[in-house]
């Protein structure tokens, strides 16, 4: 495999340095390892903050770093660190250092080694090598002995990485989360955002949950290592209350306790998978009248073969019961969409869909995008079907919270900030992240306080998909937040920055 399929990044020798300064004194009997030293830039910072020669062990899986790494004077093993594991790889090393390589499932690496992968990581997360590099080098820490790395900052918050988390807080007292500046391989054509992660092997629970981690925020560039402009003291037993024990960095401690406290989004309204027609070209038509269908009818003056066409069918066909409305697209559109797509219902194409039985499709609903920069739900008329993950399909569950009052509070900014900023800060959101959305039940009068709003900016966008309800809007996300405050006591910093971030004005 060549370099880029194995993941090569060169960190800059500032962040290398940093890292090492970090890891506090390392005196004349300890070991160092780097388990993917590369060309070796952890191991110049080693060297010149002290650490002698003796001390310092490499691997890589790519032989052609021997030379430079014991030209170093160090000693190299051209070993895959993630598989060389034997009973004596375990407690041996006081400190781990390194850049670990970000090689996903679709990598020829993680292809090739499923099998041997998924056996050692597969309780924990065989999906990609950094967090497999995380688990390998705690357990070849000793107790009290310290890790150093940089890496993506993803694991921090997916649900993905539930399982890693859940290890981390089990084994280590968590030292430091330095979000370091976003740019620093962007010049080697690396997009992800880096953090750095120290972290002590600990197996004492009581010190772990005494424990404080030192939390920077993102920084701009390597020279606010020392002295950062904003710097979080978080309790790590606090990291066990939001849900999939997320490792946030900015978020408001009343808002923590919220997430800690509250019932969950899923008691009052449950998500379901949709279902697959194996083939939307075939089976899914654009109504008449709707954007799609001009965009079909666009399509199609390419197209000659007839049986290739994009389908678009006028909207009576609804009514006939041979279409279903369909619900299949993302976005970030609120309250209201006019349905643009038809599902084929005749008995020779519903016998080829795949339609899970447990879900109550044809009922009235809320639907929320599943792909789309902030948290967006539109109201789901009665009828509807739906696809599998950039729409997914809700349903009330008893009369103390209606669909339009949820439609409200869920497109508010202080949701979205649950959602975006707090759950998922990627661009998807998936149902379970829905469901452990914090809840309160509304009093009647909030809830048709709000339900006025949503009403008027639904009528009006039937009438008009652009119209404007920045107006509504505005009111909508006062009332959530004014009505939560009296409960939760948020503080008044947290509305400045929903409406500077999580607003849609
Ligand atoms: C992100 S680079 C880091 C290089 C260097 N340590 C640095 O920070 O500049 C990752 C290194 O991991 C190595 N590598 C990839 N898979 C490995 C494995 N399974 N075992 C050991 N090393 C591996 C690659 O050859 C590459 O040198």
């Amino acid at each position: 495999m060549n370099k880029k399929e194995l993941g090569v990044v060169l960190t800059p020798p500032k962040t290398a340095e940093y890292i090492v300064s970090r890891l506090g004194n390392v005196s004349g009997n300890q070991k160092v390892l780097d388990p993917c030293v590369g060309p070796g830039i952890f191991i110049k910072a080693l060297l010149k903050s002290g650490v002698d020669k003796a001390q310092i062990f490499c691997h890589d899986i790519n032989s052609d770093y021997k030379a430079t790494i014991e030209d170093l004077g160090v000693r190299f093993r051209a070993i895959d660190n993630l598989l060389s594991l034997n009973s004596e790889s375990y407690n041996e090393y006081d400190f781990i250092v390194g850049n670990p390589p970000y090689l996903n499932k679709a990598s020829n690496y993680v292809r090739s080694n499923r099998v041997e992968l998924k056996k050692l990581y597969g309780n924990i997360n065989a999906h990609e090598t950094y967090s497999m590099f995380i688990v390998n080098s705690i357990w070849r820490l000793k107790e009290g002995g310290k890790l150093g790395f940089i890496t993506s900052d993803s694991f921090l918050s997916l649900s993905t990485h539930t399982k890693l988390r859940n290890f981390i807080l089990k084994n280590c007292l968590i030292n430091e989360i330095l979000l370091a500046p976003k740019d620093l391989f962007s010049n080697q054509n690396v997009s992800t955002s880096p953090a750095i992660l120290i972290l002590t092997k600990c197996s004492n629970e009581q010190l772990r949950n005494q424990n404080n981690i030192y939390v920077v925020p993102r920084i701009k560039s390597e020279e606010d290592y020392k002295n950062p402009k904003k710097v979080l003291n978080i309790q790590q037993k606090n990291y066990h209350k939001l849900p999939f024990n997320i490792f946030f960095i900015d978020v408001e401690n009343e808002v923590i306790d919220f997430f800690d406290s509250a019932p969950r989004l899923e008691d009052f309204m449950k998500g379901y998978i949709g279902m697959h027609t194996h083939d939307n070209r075939k089976y899914v038509a654009a109504i008449e009248g709707t954007r799609l269908a001009s965009i079909f009818r666009r399509r199609n003056e390419k197209i000659k073969d007839y049986n290739l066409k994009y389908k678009i069918i006028e909207s009576e066909h609804l009514d006939s019961g041979n279409w279903k409305p369909y619900l299949k697209r993302g976005g970030s559109e609120q309250y209201y969409r006019p349905i643009s797509e038809a599902l084929d219902w005749s008995e020779a194409a519903t016998k080829v869909y795949d339609i899970p039985n447990n879900v109550p499709f044809e009922k009235e609903g809320i639907v929320i995008s599943g792909v789309s920069t902030r948290l967006a739900a539109r109201y789901m008329p009665e009828g509807c079907y739906w696809d599998s993950n950039k729409a997914m399909g809700f349903i009330t569950r008893n009369s103390s919270a209606s669909v339009e009052f949820l439609l409200g509070l869920l497109n508010s900014s202080l949701y979205n900030y649950f959602a975006k900023g707090i759950i998922n800060n990627t661009n998807s959101i998936q149902l379970t992240g829905v469901h452990a959305l914090p809840f309160i039940e509304p009093d009647p009068s909030f809830m048709a306080e709000i339900e006025a709003q949503v009403h008027n900016i639904i009528k009006n966008k039937m009438l008009n998909p652009d119209y404007n309800y920045v107006k509504e809007q505005k009111l909508i996300d006062n009332l959530v937040f004014n009505y939560f405050v009296k409960y939760h006591n948020f503080p008044l910093s947290l509305k400045k920055k929903l409406d500077k971030q999580y607003s849609v004005y």
